[in-house]
């Protein structure tokens, strides 16, 4: 299963080389600072992007960036319940700061390439929210189920579009920036995964059920995003 190889190779990021505290600070917070170093696309200008790779680009960046909007507003409603948790409190609010990030870098991405967001943008913050609520009033184990299927369904999500990304040419600056950023962001999804699981997501009640429905819906949010 990819969530279980995933699952394996991340841990063996982490055990490497990615303290949890320093994720998102390589590439995202390049493209964000607007380092000379992140390929920045406002610096070199576009005009040998094929029409294939814009439309990669476009449909790329409007769900990504409704992707990240949803779990801001997930990890938002999660905490909103379980803020005051000594334990999974901390780890919930960490989550979300990174997802902060994730989310800062979308939106200057967004407005570099003129991409169109989602108009599902209002839509995909009430239902995070309401999802990381009320998953979170089911108890500390169901919010890190929510968590587990959300963020199982953007790893793997990512991966994909990793793949797809490596399959272009990188003869344009925008390409290789947006497959860092690809790559960075889903190894801290993983690693989102990974906390889930050792917080005991698996405990949950109706574990098997309630995954399939979050993620589930998370897939069919992504299909939607991608065309509006
Ligand atoms: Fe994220
Ligand atoms: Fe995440």
């Amino acid at each position: 299963m990819l969530s279980r190889r995933i699952l394996c190779s991340t841990r063996r990021l982490n055990t490497l080389h990615r303290p949890f505290s320093n994720a998102s600070k390589t590439v995202a917070s390049a493209v964000y600072t607007g380092s000379p170093n992140a390929h920045d696309p406002a610096v070199n200008s576009t005009p040998e992007l094929t029409q294939e790779q814009h439309q990669i680009l476009d449909t790329a960046l409007r769900v990504d960036q409704a992707g990240e909007v949803a779990a801001n507003w997930i990890y938002n409603g999660q905490l909103f319940v379980l803020g005051r948790d000594p334990k999974v409190g901390p780890l919930i609010q960490d989550m979300w700061d990174q997802e902060k990030k994730h989310l800062m870098v979308m939106d200057k991405l967004q407005v570099q390439h003129r991409i169109r967001p989602t108009v599902l943008s209002e839509v995909a913050k009430v239902a995070g929210f309401a999802l990381g609520a009320a998953t979170a009033l089911m108890g500390k184990e169901a919010a890190m189920a929510c968590t587990e299927a959300v963020e199982t369904v953007i790893g793997e999500h990512y991966d994909d579009q990793l793949k797809e990304m490596e399959a272009l040419p990188s003869t344009h600056p925008s390409i290789p920036l947006l497959r860092d950023v690809v790559k960075e962001f889903r190894d801290d999804e993983l690693e989102h995964l990974d906390i889930a699981v050792e917080n005991h997501s698996q405990r949950a009640p109706a574990h098997a059920l309630l995954s399939t429905i979050v993620g589930g819906g998370c897939k069919v949010a992504i299909e939607v995003c991608k065309r509006i």
